[in-house]
């Protein structure tokens, strides 16, 4: 989009609605379901650049059948989340994070990038807009779907000569409502998320579809999640859509918390950045290193056998921290321990605490970002 306008949030009109809907009993949300009032649009165009972005009563969009995303898959999106605090303040969790990414996301696949900071203002100016759907108890929030696709009406396969950026909102409780559950895992033997130079990195639409029938499989077989892998070493990678992470004494009989390396083939998630950095920050004094290198299901296996294994953890938006409690690979189960009693271990406990307070507000930190008002 060099050349032509970028974002420009100053040129946001608002349209409110004649029909607001009814707020759902918190209780009865279920995740991405029911939506705001309203929705956030900006069209772009490789002539004009970005138009001037519109607030509106949520709407069907009208598509071309011809349209390039419903063909090629021109489309991106993000996961984010608005809080609401103590104070009835409103926040976003590490907003530039999600706006990096989306725009990493867009350039991979010829759809246009945009100013970060003109798309957290439009965003901080329409959760103010939908912030009665902003449930105020703990653990719930409004999720928000930021979404960029392609609207070239063309079968040709080139560069989208036109896109749409929205953003809609959907209010969501906690992910285990009744506290954690931990799940347990199939390692996916026939299928692979991701590969070296392929596009496992980024948040693509073409990601996510992929992905439910090895979900399926092991849901038949009484899994919650698949595990992903990679390569004949069987290297773990992800977990359903979100990032995993181990807990062991390793080989050396040191505490090593460890996750799969930035290699191109792990989604860059925020709350696995987040838990990284909280871990080297806080962590350390316990005796424990943090670690981001490759490592096999074989070792994990080693390691619960050999009574080393400590703990395994999805890390993600939607859920914050998954448990783990087991994983079954080409027919063995892996035990998993938890906590005596519980459905999470210490350290998936302290990371969705430390998590949950930074993201509410309670612990002062700059990772929260107060929506001005
Ligand atoms: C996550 O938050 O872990 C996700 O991957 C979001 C999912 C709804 C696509």
């Amino acid at each position: 989009s060099s050349g032509t306008p970028d974002l420009d949030a100053s040129k946001l009109t608002i349209e409110t609605t004649a029909t607001p809907k009814p707020l759902l009993d918190p209780k009865e949300l279920i995740f991405g379901r029911t939506f705001s009032d309203h929705m956030l649009s900006v069209e772009w165009t490789a002539q004009d650049g970005w138009l001037a972005p519109r607030i509106t009563p949520y709407q069907n969009l009208s598509l071309d059948p011809s349209t390039c995303v419903l063909h090629y898959a021109f489309t991106c999106f993000e996961g984010m989340k608005a809080y609401k605090d103590a104070d009835s303040r409103i926040r976003l969790f590490r907003p530039d994070r999600n706006m990096h990414r989306l725009n990493r996301s867009a350039a991979r696949i010829a759809l246009p990038t945009f100013s970060s900071d003109a798309f957290i203002s439009l965003i901080s100016r329409f959760v103010n807009l939908e912030q009665r759907f902003i449930p105020s108890q703990k653990g719930y929030s409004l999720y928000l779907r930021p979404t960029l696709i392609g609207t070239q009406k063309t079968l040709g396969v080139g560069p989208p000569g036109s896109a749409l950026l929205f953003v809609i909102a959907s209010p969501v409780g906690p992910y285990y409502p009744t506290g954690f559950k931990a799940v347990t895992l199939e390692a996916t033997e026939h299928a692979v998320r991701a590969w070296p130079g392929g596009v496992g990195d980024r948040k693509l639409g073409a990601n996510y579809a992929p992905c439910i029938v090895p979900q399926i499989d092991a849901s038949r077989r009484g899994f919650q999640q698949n595990l992903w892998l990679f390569g004949e070493e069987g290297y773990v990678t992800e977990v359903g859509t979100m990032n995993m992470f181990v807990a062991w004494v390793n080989e050396d009989g040191v505490k090593e918390l460890i996750t799969a390396p930035l290699d191109g083939t792990i989604l860059e998630g925020v709350t696995r950045e987040s838990v990284l950095a909280l871990a080297r920050e806080r962590l350390p004094a316990e005796g424990w290193k943090i670690s981001e290198r490759k490592y096999t299901i074989a070792e994990v296996k080693k390691a619960a056998e050999e009574g080393r294994l400590l703990e395994g953890f999805g890390t993600g938006t939607a859920a914050v921290v998954s448990p783990v409690k087991g994983i079954t690979w080409r027919g063995q189960n892996i035990e998993v321990p938890l906590s005596p009693g519980k459905e999470t271990g210490p350290l998936a406990q302290k990371f969705w605490d430390w998590m949950c307070e930074i993201q509410y507000g309670e612990t002062k930190h700059d990772w929260s970002y107060v929506v001005p008002e």
